[in-house]
């Protein structure tokens, strides 16, 4: 059958095509996200012919993938090696799984290579890992092996972006793990889109995953991502694979984390705690004490939260700054604090406590580079809005922890015996929780502040 050449419009954030071009993708609602590419494919045969082909065509190889009763399914536990590298075998779940394939995003030059090549070092030479660059020269990785104190014995390095060519290493050598960093560098000869575009990004992927399935090889597939989690398509491959990290940070700042989103091996939410130094990554074992590091006491504003990140309790701080506005309407600013959570707390704290806030700035911002997902840090936001809008600082021995209603009400959190035991070791002596919670020991030297909605709440900051 002839093959048709035309033109598609992928998005870059979703992957859906269209024939035209749009302003707006109609699947996932990106602004500007269509970009042009060559799609070859056969013309749409007449429906009935099409049906009876695929009906022939299936019923040839029925089979060979003859279904299998649930019941006579034998359970084979996955093998699991250990990274040796605990803060990142705790987001995989306890070690990478064999045959499996998994995305670490981020931004460029957040250290995916970084701890990459610091994972292939801590494997050992017992075990054979090819690291397949397409972005830097050998030197450049020698230089950053050097700089690392990298020197494993089973790492074997391969610069090259020509996916058949890795193919044929991966034929050669038979590797136990394979990195490709990035994906975006990667093509496929028998595609026509260009490098870095969602389809080449796509079909180089799935090659390589169909690989690792079928020879039993575990996968590791670097994507760049930018702010807004766009660019040519680590979120196209996101279902593809088993398991999807995400590696956050503000380059900036030393702190990073490493946070799996999803997991098909293990739970989400876990994340592992890293700071950039010299000589590359290392671990966090007491996230909190770093989220806490440099805080300053009797200053309005602040106040602290614990959260559950995976199995782990973190105590992090929050601070709120609020000033009377210069804008026709008010500027909310948040970081690493949901934007729309901040809103709802505000309007909140207006209609329930008549506080005067839509005249007001207010810029939120969770320390450290975290970033909080959990509702559970509603009440600590709402604490450091009152403080820094009445400028009375709160009690620095405090955390907070409770989901704010609409009414203005606590609703009750899960797991707070292990938020306080964390705070008990970071010094803190007063924990304010919803009233329908119930610790089941009681901490000494710990004090329990019941609060049933956020009017009980305006009497921590007095
Ligand atoms: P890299 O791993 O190349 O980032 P990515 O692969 O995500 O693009 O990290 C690059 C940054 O990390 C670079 O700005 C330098 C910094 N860095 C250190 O601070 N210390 C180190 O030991 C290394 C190797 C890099
Ligand atoms: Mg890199």
């Amino acid at each position: 059958m002839a093959k048709q050449n035309r033109t598609v419009y992928t998005c870059s954030k979703c992957g859906d095509q269209s024939i035209r071009w749009m302003g707006k993708c109609p699947s996932c609602g990106t602004f500007g996200s269509l970009v042009e590419e060559d799609y070859i494919s056969s013309p749409e045969p007449d429906v009935a012919a099409k049906s009876k082909n695929v009906s022939s065509k299936y019923r040839n190889n029925a089979k060979s993938v003859a279904p299998q009763k649930l019941g006579e399914i034998t359970l084979t536990d996955e093998i699991r090696f250990t990274t040796c590298i605990p803060e990142f075998d705790r987001v995989l779940g306890g070690g990478l799984v064999k045959g499996s394939a998994v995305l670490l995003s981020g931004e460029p030059g957040i250290g995916k290579s970084t701890l990459l090549l610091q994972i292939c070092d801590r494997f050992g030479s017992g075990f054979k890992t090819l690291y397949v660059s397409g972005e830097e020269s050998r030197n450049q990785i020698k230089l950053r092996a050097k700089r690392l104190n990298v020197t494993c014995e089973g790492l074997l390095v391969l610069t090259e972006t020509n996916i058949e060519r890795i193919h044929a290493a991966i034929d050669r050598e038979n590797p136990d793990l394979v990195i490709i960093d990035s994906i975006q560098t990667m093509y496929d000869d028998a595609s026509s889109s260009s490098p870095g575009s969602v389809t080449q990004v796509r079909e180089c992927a799935m090659s390589f995953m169909q690989r690792a399935k079928g020879e039993d090889f575990t996968l590791i597939i670097v994507g760049h991502v930018n702010k807004e989690g766009g660019i040519a398509g680590p979120k196209v491959l996101e279902h593809m694979v088993d398991a999807v990290l995400y590696f956050e940070g503000e380059r900036a700042q030393n702190c990073r984390i490493v946070r799996a989103i999803k997991n098909r091996f293990g739970s989400t939410n876990e994340i592992g705690v890293f700071t950039m130094g010299d000589a590359g990554l290392d671990e966090v074992e007491n996230p909190s004490e770093l989220f806490l590091a440099g805080r300053l006491f009797d200053v309005p504003g602040s106040c602290a939260f614990g959260v559950i990140e995976g199995t782990r309790p973190v105590i992090a701080e929050i601070q709120a700054l609020v000033t009377p506005t210069v804008f026709p309407s008010p500027r909310r600013v948040t970081n690493g604090f949901d934007y729309n959570r901040l809103s709802v707390i505000l309007a909140v704290l207006e209609k329930r406590l008549r506080l005067k806030l839509s005249g007001q700035d207010a810029y939120v911002n969770v320390i450290g580079g975290l970033r909080v997902d959990d509702v559970t840090s509603d009440l600590a936001a709402c604490l450091a809005v009152i403080s820094s809008y009445k400028d009375v600082p709160i009690d620095p021995g405090l955390i907070a922890i409770g989901e704010i209603g609409l009414s203005g009400e606590l609703r009750k959190a899960g797991e707070i015996d292990i938020r306080v035991s964390e705070a008990k070791r970071l010094g803190f002596t007063k924990i304010a929780m919803p009233y329908s919670c119930e610790l089941k020991n009681l901490v000494p030297g710990i004090e329990v502040i019941a609060v049933k909605s956020i009017f009980d709440a305006l009497d921590l900051v007095m």
